[in-house]
């Protein structure tokens, strides 16, 4: 029997990782998984226990199932910067390893994520890191939050944004444990000039070509 299709998606925060996860799990009938969830939802313990994010956090990774990624109250910037302080913990990012692994061992999964490809499942079948420039991604993230798109400081508001996810990149790629890089064997998709569509339909050509 041929192991269940494994399908990494890393790369940085707002590069289009998570639509095209979601859009490549629909169209392969896969279950999926937002890793970062599992950091957002350990930072949120953290935060609701009335503890320093920054300090150990293990006990409350612990406790992180699955039921904890439906919570609603995940993406505040609060919870950003929790996310990112816990993320940065090698304890809680070997606690987390296990229910990643688990989620995706009897039917296979499409997680996204910063190290899929190059800790949770090295073996991949198909591991794929999406980029995108620093000022399409803050554009894209402007997007989606803002609340007046005809704002007469909207430039000066992406321009802010470009500065947060920059911070989390330097963050999220210089920190010692499973620092954001590509596996050595990922197939890179820069999004910038892509629909959501072609961003999609590339990813299928290339996870037909690895699964032939
Ligand atoms: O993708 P996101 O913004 O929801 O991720 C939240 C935080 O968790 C972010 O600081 C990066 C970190 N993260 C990680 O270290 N490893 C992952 N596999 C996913 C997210």
């Amino acid at each position: 029997m041929t192991a269940p299709l494994v399908i990494a998606v890393d790369g940085p925060a707002a590069a289009g990782k998570g639509t095209l996860a979601q859009r490549l799990a629909r169209a392969l009938d896969l279950p999926y998984l937002d890793t970062g969830l599992l950091y957002r939802a350990t930072g949120r313990r953290m935060l609701d226990a009335g503890l320093d994010p920054a300090s150990p956090a293990d006990a409350q990774a612990r406790l992180v199932t699955l039921g904890d990624l439906s919570r609603t109250d995940l993406r505040v910037p609060q919870v950003d910067r929790a996310a990112s302080l816990v993320a940065s913990q090698p304890t809680v990012r070997r606690i987390l390893v296990g229910i990643q692994r688990d989620f995706a061992a009897r039917h296979g999964a499409v997680l996204d994520g910063r190290d899929i490809g190059t800790v949770i499942f090295p073996d991949a079948r198909v591991k794929l890191f999406v980029t995108a420039s620093l000022g399409a991604r803050a554009r894209r993230r402007w997007e989606q939050m803002a609340t007046d798109p005809d704002a007469p400081d909207r430039e000066a508001q992406i321009a802010r944004v470009a500065q947060e996810l920059q911070a989390r990149d330097v963050a999220d790629s210089s920190r010692a444990a499973a620092p954001l890089r590509a596996a050595p064997d990922a197939i890179h998709i820069e999004t910038d000039d892509m629909s959501a569509d072609e961003v999609l339909a590339e990813a299928l050509r290339i996870v037909a070509d690895m699964t032939r």
